[in-house]
């Protein structure tokens, strides 16, 4: 394919995508409007995924969003459409039914397609079955799509020298700015999902993947609390902070997808059942409400100020969120805030290592086959691969790290200790002492603060600096606190309405 300039390609590529489909407009089309094209009939989930297969195929040379597409989705969409128009199963059974989803690469599925977090090591590896969200998405009616891009991990971006997944699918570029940093690791999921290049979307976060993410491509993401959704058939970081959630352009999109994802699994048995007592009787679609910032309670954090351009629209939706009611609490301090952002004295750097061996080994054991079997192997394959695993540019230093763990002994276990202490008498002990539903702060920094045991967070889209770059807000909350992080969130997001149509500049 003869190069062009991106911008120009880009500008090429926005004339040739136009919607198809009898009257139906699928760019920016929301699960709501899905439905409803599919109940009139002016649309069908076959039309929907060849929609997407072919936006795929026109903006992934420049976006690399996808790493690869389900040579069974137009199957499966096409079973779909006859599933609603069979007289005997009148919707077909499940709110996603005939929505095509897109997965981050970490995501096991059982079927053609790959799963292997980006790496060529684990290309030719199946899973014995469909991770516990797959399960329950299909469960629901969703198609998958296909796999989505994911960069090396985010969280271990500061150690230098980082990396051990290679990007087998090349690096994501942001939709709005092609030159700005799209963050990882759901790198492709937040740009499929801020390209119209799928319905919606799910990633994974362990310390910012999702947040991030969904924060640079003016997306909305939820990072649901640790065991609201199933981590089982998912590769690994630390089964202490990994969480599943969805990436979707509106909060609408992602709780109907959350609301399918979450539940009790045996595969995650312990995580799950303790989560699942937050879930609330009658999911969380009720609490899309317009008037959620109401009497809400939210704190605003120090130390998390991005810039004066951010910070001033930061200042302003501050005010939105009190013209709707909210009681917004300023100038509290997160005690230790400075270690607890550190991840080199906070304890991360050493539980996570020793988390990661053994919750991978223990993926890559449960394997029907795979090239590789354990960390010690994939290590040895980037050495004999050293060209395409970019062993020069990124090595794999926290593969090598993670090699010299032992298991979980007192080092371990110490700094374990210290991120529950970080947590409990930090933002923990704050919200409960100020009565908090929710703290809120710009881009998203927070996310270290969500992440070191487990608590969740809503991004909603926030702004755009004066080249164009996209950043979010925050949401977070104590374990459970997801109905709130939604009723402020949606209300939010009904109030500002930020999020623009991307623009591929270069
Ligand atoms: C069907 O619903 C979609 C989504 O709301 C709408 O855009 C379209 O105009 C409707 N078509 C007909 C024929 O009612
Ligand atoms: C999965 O990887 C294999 C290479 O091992 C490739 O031939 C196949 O096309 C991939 N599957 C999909 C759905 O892309
Ligand atoms: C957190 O702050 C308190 C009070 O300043 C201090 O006593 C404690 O050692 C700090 N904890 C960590 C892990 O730094
Ligand atoms: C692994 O442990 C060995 C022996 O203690 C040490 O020499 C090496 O530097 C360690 N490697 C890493 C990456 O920490
Ligand atoms: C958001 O925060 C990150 C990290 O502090 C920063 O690199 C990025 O530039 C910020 N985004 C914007 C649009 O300012």
């Amino acid at each position: 394919m003869a190069r062009l300039h991106p911008a120009l390609s880009a500008a090429v590529l926005l004339l040739a995508v136009t919607t198809g489909c009898r009257g139906f407009q699928i760019e920016e089309a929301t699960l709501d409007a899905i439905r409803q094209g599919f109940s009139n009939g002016s649309l069908t989930s076959a039309a929907l995924v060849g929609h997407y297969l072919d936006r795929i195929a026109r903006l992934n040379p420049l976006l690399r969003a996808v790493i690869e597409v389900n040579p069974d989705a137009l199957r499966l969409a096409a079973r779909a459409d006859a599933e609603r128009s069979s007289s005997c199963r009148r919707r077909g059974g499940g709110a996603l039914h005939g929505v095509p989803v897109l997965l981050k690469d970490n995501i096991g599925t059982r079927d053609r397609l790959n799963t292997t977090a980006g790496s060529l090591a684990l290309l030719g590896s199946a899973v014995a079955r469909d991770a516990g969200v797959v399960a329950r998405l299909r469960r629901a009616g969703a198609v998958v799509l296909g796999k989505a891009n994911m960069e090396e991990w985010a969280n271990f971006r500061s150690v230098e020298g980082s990396g051990g997944w290679s990007a087998r699918g090349g690096e994501g570029r942001n939709p709005y700015v092609l030159s700005a940093d799209p963050c990882g690791s759901s790198t492709g999921s937040a740009i499929a999902a801020a390209a119209n290049m799928a319905a919606v979307t799910l990633g994974s976060e362990t310390d910012g993947s999702i947040l991030c993410p969904a924060s640079y491509n003016s997306v909305v993401g939820i990072k649901p609390t640790v065991g609201l959704t199933s981590r089982a058939g998912v590769i690994p970081i630390s089964p202490r902070q990994d969480t599943i959630g969805p990436i979707c352009r509106t909060v609408a999109d992602a709780v109907e997808v959350l609301d399918a994802i979450v539940g009790y699994d045996a595969r995650d048995s312990k995580a799950t059942r303790a989560a699942s007592k937050h879930i609330p009787p009658g999911g969380y679609m009720q609490f899309l409400k317009i008037d959620g910032l109401n009497g809400k309670r939210i704190g605003i954090p120090n130390g998390f100020s991005n810039g004066m351009d951010q910070q001033i629209i930061f200042q302003q939706h501050l005010d939105t969120m009190r013209k709707h009611g909210a009681i917004l609490i300023e100038n509290i301090e997160i005690p230790n805030l400075s270690v607890i952002l550190d991840m080199f004295i906070n304890g991360e750097l050493i539980a996570l290592p020793a988390e990661f061996k053994l919750s991978l080994n223990a993926y890559l054991s449960d394997l029907s086959k795979s090239p590789v079997r354990s960390l010690t192997e994939i290590i040895e394959f980037n050495n004999e691969h050293p060209i395409e695993e970019k062993l020069k540019e990124v090595g794999q230093l926290i593969f090598l790290v993670a090699e010299n763990t032992t298991g979980i002994g007192a080092p371990e276990r110490a700094a374990i200790q210290q991120l529950n202490m970080l947590s409990s008498d930090g933002l923990e002990r704050l919200m409960k002492e100020q009565q908090l539903d929710a703290i809120v702060a710009p881009n998203v920094s927070v996310a270290d603060v969500l992440a070191i045991s487990g608590l969740p967070g809503i991004t909603v889209p926030a702004g755009y600096s004066k080249t164009g770059v996209p950043f979010g807000i925050c949401f977070g909350g104590l374990k459970g606190y997801e109905p709130r992080l939604i009723q402020i969130a949606y209300a939010f997001e009904q109030a500002t309405r930020v999020r623009k149509i991307p623009t591929f500049m270069p």
